[in-house]
């Protein structure tokens, strides 16, 4: 199970697992700051997402996704000290529609993944970081999270019933004094809990919060090699991210597996 390396050029064939796990996410922020990254999956036509027969929501489409592609973002969560999600991901997984529960996952497979984790002295499952302004979390969903510290942030019109509701439930809150979460506060409140590795694993809005701010550090794109076409989607980002963000290619891999064709490409988000 190997992958062609296109840069940096001299590797040639490399494992495909343990790609990820090498690049020691855990260990590249300095002393008092966090290193932030992203990962997607998307067609060749930049699709992460179609719409659902409800027209109102999206699903990742099941034509790009693959076992390949889901270890390294097996790997990329090893590396975490806390997940960043949407409030979006958790009403899914109340509704059994989530693709898993938040990684690291518990199958054999990933078995190697939590003997890392405790070998590197982290803690047995990353922390998860919600944002919301609904606060419409479900609780059901919350409870599968046993064990694992979740904090929750919101803007300043946040309902003070929902808020008691999910710290009953055992989540911390943190207002913001700003009507949306945004990207900065984020990374200061994750420096101030101590976190030096978030993994951000929700859809464009949350990751247009991280890159308008520019804290966010890396982006892992699966690109597989399908048109898949509809008219309802998602691509990484959406809205306004404050000019152009520059990206800098570190690594670049050709899946040539007939069955899962496709790139896995790694930047550095230059920060102006
Ligand atoms: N292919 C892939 O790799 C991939 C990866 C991730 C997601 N996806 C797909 O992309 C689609 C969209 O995902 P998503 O809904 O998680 O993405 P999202 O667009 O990032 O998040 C939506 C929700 O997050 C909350 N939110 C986002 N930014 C906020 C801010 N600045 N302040 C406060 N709350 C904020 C809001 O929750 P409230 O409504 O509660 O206020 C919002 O409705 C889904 O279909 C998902 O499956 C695909």
């Amino acid at each position: 199970m190997t992958v062609l390396s296109l840069y940096p050029t001299a590797e040639e064939e490399r494992p495909l697992q343990g790609l990820y796990l090498g690049l020691n996410l855990h260990r590249q922020a300095a002393d008092g700051d966090l290193l932030i990254y992203s990962n997607y999956i998307a067609s060749v036509d930049g699709r992460i997402s179609l719409t659902t027969e409800h027209s109102s929501e999206t699903q990742v489409p099941a034509d790009i996704i693959n076992r390949r592609d889901w270890r390294l973002y097996q790997e990329l969560a090893a590396q975490a000290d806390v997940m960043i999600t949407s409030a979006r991901y958790f009403r899914q997984l109340a509704k059994g529609e989530a693709q898993d529960l938040l990684p690291v996952g518990q199958e054999d497979e990933y078995a190697d993944l939590l003997d890392w984790r405790e070998s590197e002295g982290l803690k047995a499952q990353p922390d998860v970081l919600i944002l919301s302004n609904s606060l419409d979390i479900p609780e059901s969903a919350l409870k599968l999270l046993q064990g694992r510290r979740v904090l929750i942030c919101t803007g300043k019109h946040a309902e003070p019933e929902k808020i008691a509701a999910l710290q009953a439930a055992g989540a911390e809150l943190f207002e913001m004094d700003t009507p949306d979460v945004s990207g900065a506060a984020v990374k200061d409140l994750l420096i101030a809990q101590g976190y030096r590795t978030a993994y951000m694993i929700a859809g464009p809005q949350v990751h247009r919060t991280l890159i308008a701010d520019r804290v966010l550090d890396r982006l892992f794109l699966t690109t597989r090699l399908r048109l898949i076409g509809g008219t309802g989607f998602d691509t990484i980002v959406s809205g306004e991210i404050g000019g152009v963000a520059d990206l800098q290619l570190l690594s670049l891999y050709l899946d040539r597996n007939d069955s899962t064709s496709q790139l896995f490409a790694q930047y550095a988000l230059q920060q102006q």
